[in-house]
């Protein structure tokens, strides 16, 4: 990918779709800075700042990624020795440390809504894959980051979670002003957000002005 720019305003939705290989994932984890370009620059203006992420000192990348983002990953990655409630409440946890008061309700809200409160006192690989996608969508969120990076969080999903899961993590963007990117393969989940993005040939584009192959 070269030169790849594109902007979201305040409390918006995208969707970023592409064929398998064309760095959606890697495009996630370098916006969050979970991952440095080998060469080239990354600069990220958002809340009347500018971020050069590949220039960020560790305790600016850290802070950046504990506070402003929440990522849902692909392959969930969420801790294996932690049961699921100390898993969605890490996020929260670390960022009290930083004076940012734990909102119980709030989680508490999430989890019923993913339907995984009986899974709570488990361990993640006690888990099905979607049950576990859940719980990496409730750590995502717990602390109500202001952009949420999603890559594939309904790809593990039946159609009827995908449909409710999906819907619920635009509205609680929507709820809290959180910017939301979200890599998905599903045509119909990405009907969901305001603004349709594909990554075609290493450059980035309106999907709904482009042909889709
Ligand atoms: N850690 C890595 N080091 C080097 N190359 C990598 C690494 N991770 C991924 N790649 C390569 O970078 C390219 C983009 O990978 P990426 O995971 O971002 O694709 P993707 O669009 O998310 O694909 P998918 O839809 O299959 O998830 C691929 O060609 C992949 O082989
Ligand atoms: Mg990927």
């Amino acid at each position: 990918m070269k030169n790849l720019s594109f902007s979201m305003q305040k409390g918006e939705s995208i969707s970023i779709q592409g064929a398998s290989g064309c760095g959606k994932s890697t495009l996630l984890h370098l916006i969050g800075a979970l991952d440095k370009p080998d060469k080239g620059e990354i600069i990220l203006n958002y809340d009347n700042q500018v971020l050069k992420i590949n220039e960020l000192t560790n305790l600016q990348s850290d802070q950046f990624r504990q506070k402003d983002v929440g990522m849902i990953f692909q392959k969930f990655n969420l801790i294996d020795c932690l049961s699921v409630r100390d898993n969605i409440y890490l996020p929260a946890k670390i960022n009290k440390a930083n004076q940012q008061s734990i909102d119980h309700t709030y989680i508490h809200s999430l989890v019923e809504s993913l339907g995984i409160s009986k899974h709570v006192d488990k361990l993640p690989n006690q888990l099905s894959g979607g049950e576990q996608q859940r719980v990496a969508i409730a750590r995502a969120l717990s602390h109500k980051p202001k952009l949420l990076l999603a890559d594939e969080p309904t790809g593990n999903l039946d159609e009827e979670n995908s449909d409710k899961v999906s819907k619920l993590l635009v509205d609680t963007c929507r709820t809290h002003n959180t910017l939301l990117i979200m890599v998905t393969h599903s045509q119909q989940v990405a009907q969901l957000t305001e603004r349709r993005l594909r990554i075609s040939q290493g450059n980035i584009v309106e999907s709904d002005n482009v042909e889709v192959k």
